[in-house]
């Protein structure tokens, strides 16, 4: 079984964007500490990121069929996209929304999320620790299914 970690637009852009409210990290280092994490814990973890809404909603279609564990950060379209929404309550295996930034402190339109309703975890606010926090939940928790 394997987990994957989806990551959604601007979010290579990492470590130059907005510093003060992302960080100085770049996306290389994020997959590195999921990876790591991953290595740790004995997970198979699998870190993507697109700019592309069609693509992540393939990587989900297929994560739905092969019942994988999904670390979601839908940046910009959790606030936007029925359609990832769609796509995440289509999910068979368990799903943790996770944000690097405490979204509830900013702008009001990021203050909704059309992935939380079907999320089993949502980790807001924790940097990139909070992909850290997902993975080892999802590794000490028990899967239902
Ligand atoms: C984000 C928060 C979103 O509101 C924003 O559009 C992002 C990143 C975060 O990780 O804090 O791109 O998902």
């Amino acid at each position: 079984m394997t987990v994957l970690v989806l990551n959604g637009p601007n979010l290579n852009r990492l470590g130059t964007r907005e510093p003060l409210i992302y960080g100085s990290q770049t996306y290389a280092d994020l997959e590195r500490l999921c990876r790591d994490t991953g290595d740790k814990l004995g997970l198979a973890v699998d870190v993507r990121q697109t700019n592309a809404e069609h693509e992540m909603l393939e990587w989900l279609h297929t994560a739905a069929d092969d019942v994988d564990d999904v670390v979601l950060n839908a940046a910009a379209w959790t606030h936007t996209s029925v359609a990832i929404g769609d796509a995440c309550a289509a999910l068979t295996g368990r799903l943790i929304e996770v944000h690097i930034s405490n979204v509830h402190k900013r702008e009001t339109f990021r203050h909704h999320s059309y992935v939380s309703a079907h999320a089993d975890g949502i980790i807001v606010g924790c940097g990139f620790d909070g992909y850290r926090l997902a993975l080892e939940h999802l590794a000490a928790v028990p899967r239902e299914n």
